[in-house]
């Protein structure tokens, strides 16, 4: 048989598919008992608060195990509708709101819902790693926008603005970003939201790391009134509230969108499970006090990081401003950044991703979660540090330069 597959799913694999071999072969050594420092993933090692397993047990023990709406309950959608309207005063209702299985999700049905083959739609490099095979899918061309290492990756908003035109359908932003950990400065978000208007094109403003801001004024797209007849807000518990599993997402969009996105959910989902449903009521109505404990945890975690690697000549930090994402410049060290992430798994088993997958961008650095427990991170930091000092007169002649 010729086993031929479609362009669709042609468009899927690339760097961002095989950037994650490093996670799967520490996720293998931890399996197996070795001692690794897996600092390769941002799935926060909180528990989720107990009163959300309580109430998807209590949903399951009453039943709650049928299909439930394409676009999710209307009591859930109306909770996260009236969150986001005090968070951003914009006007929406539970008409506005789609639950999807985690922002990814939302990402990809708002790529497909958008893009057509031949659009161009715009984001940034380095970005999060799925964004280019999301974007993809639809057939329209990525056009990105580099982020300077030289301005420790913060938006040069003219080279945005420049990138926008009239054959752009989108651009999409992750604020705050993974793997920069920096959040959009307003004047930016104003010019970004000016070269949409003027080009008639949508903003797709994924924030699922919008309650982890650390010490930088954050504002949401949705705050921007201009933004608002355009916008697509995409957020997720994940994060949030150490909810990576649950997969629960949602997008806020536009009626008429919300009612492109249920055929969607019809076509792939039907429905996300009312068990799940019923843990995110929870989370969204009980967990304030959880998030900010975790935010706290957060930006200690990233203070220590900071400190404990501050001494090394051969590594210079990006200070993030939110989520959970360090950047760490390697090149002074003479090695590339996937030579780096490979030494340091093989020699003191922690995993770090080499950040050339999340675009070029990223070429000399690798990017470090901060996720984990405080006792794991300082450990990670040392052996790091062990790392570099092992690497000897190379990595200090170079350190040198
Ligand atoms: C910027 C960004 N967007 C989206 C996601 C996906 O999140 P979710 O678990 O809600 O699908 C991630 C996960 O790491 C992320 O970093």
């Amino acid at each position: 048989m010729n086993r031929s597959y479609s362009r669709f799913v042609q468009r899927l694999g690339g760097r961002g598919a095989g950037a994650w071999a490093i996670h799967g072969r520490a996720l293998a050594a931890r399996a197996a008992g070795q001692d690794v420092v897996v600092m390769s993933v941002g799935d926060p090692e909180f528990d989720t608060p107990a009163v959300v397993g309580n109430a998807a047990a209590t949903a399951i023990a009453a039943g709650d195990t049928h299909y439930t709406d394409m676009r999710g309950r209307e009591a859930l959608r109306s909770l996260i509708a009236g969150r986001h309207r005090a968070r951003t005063g914009q006007s929406v209702n539970a008409d506005n709101v789609v639950v999807v299985p985690g922002a990814q999700a939302g990402l990809f049905c708002a790529s497909m819902c958008l893009g057509n083959p031949g659009d161009d739609v715009v984001t940034t490099d380095p970005v999060y790693t799925t964004y280019e095979a999301t974007l993809r899918a639809s057939g329209a061309n990525v056009v990105t926008v580099p982020l300077d290492a030289s301005r420790h990756f913060r938006l040069d908003v003219g080279r945005l603005v420049s990138a926008v035109g009239d054959t752009t359908r989108a651009i999409f932003l992750a604020n705050p970003n993974n793997p920069t950990g920096t959040v959009l400065a307003e004047d930016d978000m104003h010019a970004i939201v000016d070269a949409a208007r003027r080009h008639d094109a949508w903003i797709v403003a994924d924030e699922v790391y919008a309650e982890q801001v650390f010490d930088a004024p954050f504002l949401h797209f949705a705050s921007l009134a201009d933004a608002r007849d355009r916008l697509v807000t995409v957020s997720s518990l994940s994060k949030s509230h150490a909810m990576t599993g649950w997969r629960l997402g949602w997008m806020v969009v536009p009626s008429d969108m919300a009612a492109h996105l249920e055929n969607m959910m019809l076509a792939m989902l039907y429905g996300m499970p009312g068990f799940v449903q019923a843990a995110a009521f929870a989370a969204l109505n009980e967990c304030e006090a959880d998030v900010a404990r975790m935010r706290e945890a957060y930006r200690r975690r990233r203070d220590l990081v900071l400190a404990r690697l501050a001494g090394c000549d051969a590594i210079a930090c990006v200070r993030p401003d939110a989520g959970m994402f360090m950047l760490l410049d390697v090149s002074a060290t003479g090695l590339a950044g996937g030579e780096f992430a490979a030494r340091l798994f093989d020699e003191q088993g922690v995993s770090v991703l080499d950040a050339a997958a999340f675009g070029e961008g990223g070429s000399g650095y690798v990017r470090i979660s901060f996720a984990g427990a405080d006792e794991r991170l300082e450990e990670g930091c040392r052996r790091i540090l062990d790392f570099v000092g092992s690497l000897g007169s190379d990595a200090s002649r170079a350190a040198l330069r």
